[in-house]
């Protein structure tokens, strides 16, 4: 592996280490919890145009599918709430859990959490594989959704916390790169099971969820802790030799002490749920709540979700509409690969502010050109093969742009932002954010694409003006900034300054 070298971050911190095989391993491992997300991510979507699927369990909306005639308003023929409370209920529960999940990875540390995440995950997959109703379907889904939770509360702050702070924006997308290759694997087998004889393929689908969730339950007996857990409960021994593992040095003295002195000040907070609320965290809770609402408002997951219910509203067959959603995928897959190559190059603000204006300019072409064959009818008549030529590279060149940043960074910057003493607790927040609006997507879709029509693409496009000029002027760039020293980047930037006033004055008081 490359020598990392002693590197001067952005704090002005130096400790040498290098980038060893091991640490690599440890978060190529961990970061596989991304899969079990991606996957439901992606299965959900293809699963749900099945017809053999839905004349099992939702026989109304199939009923009305295959009623409608290609002159009958396009835009309305998937609008149910049922259907969507099928692909909805996992994010309500992943909300739930992950509040749960704090807890459990402040006491008994991150590699504990993502194993129940993995389990929770496989169980809910084999219960799903073999349901014979809707109420079957839900339980899967719930346990799915106590999977993901854990998952994703955990998985993200371990590898920042892994990751020396040179290569932690890499190591820490690796999660996401997880995530597109679990779409992108959902996505494959929903092309193939969609065309099994007999109609039974979706219970391969939903069924082999079972696969992604046991290689991560099983991946984590090869991790240990970060030392960063293992000083929050008091182990400090065993946080020694693991960084001096993982940094494949012996002397790990100044960083080692850093942790220690970070995990000292986390121990004086007794409540963390009541500490974020207070003044001095303002900033960053700001943004553990809005990077993942703003996340899920640049209707990425439009696509993810819905992408083969999109293209069969457009027009385009059962199997033209998958494989559409598997380019995409696949798409998603490799402009991870940039982000991965960029990110502590040219720094998280420049990756947001370049991604926002591609998902823009691609919003604006979708809107027209969707608008100038669908009208307001939604009866689009024939459509030629440069419109869906068209419409494919334009939602392409989109997805490129979050996959590159909102959907990597949306992730990242809320796991390496808050110290030790909040970290767990504010995940959770961005977690529940996330999932929350993951589930309003989820459930308004079909009725907002019903009910705006084209003008759904106006309104995404709104909020990724509005967010892009949120990160301009108030995200501070955390690049090379070791984890425990990130509180300088709030303390010199000039909107959030004035909430450290209080606390240094306080520290003078205290030396006084
Ligand atoms: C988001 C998901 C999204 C996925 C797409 C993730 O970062 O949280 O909501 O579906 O990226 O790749």
């Amino acid at each position: 592996m490359a020598g990392g070298g002693g590197v001067t971050s952005g704090s002005g911190k130096n400790y040498p280490g290098k980038f060893t095989s091991k640490v690599f391993f440890t978060c190529i491992v961990a970061a596989s919890g991304g899969l079990i997300f991606g996957y439901d991510l992606g299965i959900s979507g293809g699963v749900t145009s099945m017809d053999s699927f839905l004349e099992k369990f939702f026989p109304k909306v199939y009923r009305k599918e295959i009623s409608v005639k290609p002159s009958d308003d396009q835009y309305c023929k998937f609008d149910s709430q049922t259907l969507t409370l099928f692909t909805s209920s996992l994010y309500l529960a992943a909300l739930l859990s992950s509040m749960t999940a704090s807890r459990i990875t402040r006491g008994l540390g991150r590699r504990m959490t993502m194993m129940l995440g993995g389990l929770f995950f496989a169980i809910g997959a084999v219960i799903n594989g073999f349901a014979e109703n809707v109420l079957m379907l839900i339980i899967g889904r719930v346990l799915l959704g106590f999977g993901i939770g854990f998952a994703n509360q955990s998985v993200p702050i371990y590898l920042s916390e892994i990751a020396p702070f040179k290569y932690r924006g890499a190591m820490n997308i690796m999660f996401q790169l997880s995530i597109t290759i679990g779409i992108l694997i959902a996505n494959l087998l929903n092309y193939f099971t969609a065309k099994i004889e007999g109609g039974w393929g979706w219970r391969l689908s939903l069924g082999g969820a079972v696969v992604p969730g046991l290689v991560f339950f099983f991946g984590c007996f090869f991790l240990t802790d970060s030392p960063n857990s293992l000083l929050e409960r008091n182990k400090f021994e065993e946080a020694k030799v693991q960084l001096q593992k993982i940094r494949g040095i012996d002397n790990v003295e100044e960083e080692f002490n850093d942790l220690a002195k970070a995990s000292e000040a986390a121990k004086l907070v007794q409540n963390p749920w009541r500490e974020i609320l207070t003044r001095k965290y303002r900033p960053q809770l700001i943004f553990a709540v809005l990077i993942p609402l703003f996340q899920q408002l640049t209707g990425m997951n439009v696509f993810v979700f819905y992408a083969p219910v999109l293209f069969k509203s457009m027009g385009f067959g059962n199997s033209a509409s998958l494989m559409s959603a598997l380019i995409t995928s696949v798409v998603n897959f490799f402009a991870t690969l940039v982000s991965i190559a960029t990110v502590d190059k040219y720094g998280r603000r420049t990756l947001f502010l370049e991604g926002g204006l591609q998902m823009l300019l691609c919003q604006f072409v979708m809107t027209v050109s969707i608008a100038s064959k669908f009208g307001t009818s939604g009866n689009p008549g024939e459509l030629p093969l440069w419109f869906s030529m068209l419409v494919v590279i334009a939602m392409c060149v989109y997805i490129a742009g979050f996959a590159w940043s909102w959907g990597p960074l949306g992730w990242l910057v809320p796991s390496e932002i808050f110290p030790l003493e909040i970290r767990s607790a504010a995940q959770s927040i961005t977690v529940a954010v996330n999932m929350i609006f993951t589930f309003c997507i989820a459930q308004v879709f079909t009725t907002m694409l019903c009910n705006l029509k084209f003008g759904l693409f106006i309104f995404f496009a709104v909020c990724v003006v509005g967010m892009s000029i949120f990160i301009y002027k108030f995200l501070p760039e955390t690049k090379g900034v070791p984890i425990e020293e990130m509180t300088t980047v709030w303390k010199n930037h000039p909107r959030w300054s004035k909430y450290f006033v209080q606390k240094d004055l306080s520290c003078e008081m205290g030396k006084l």
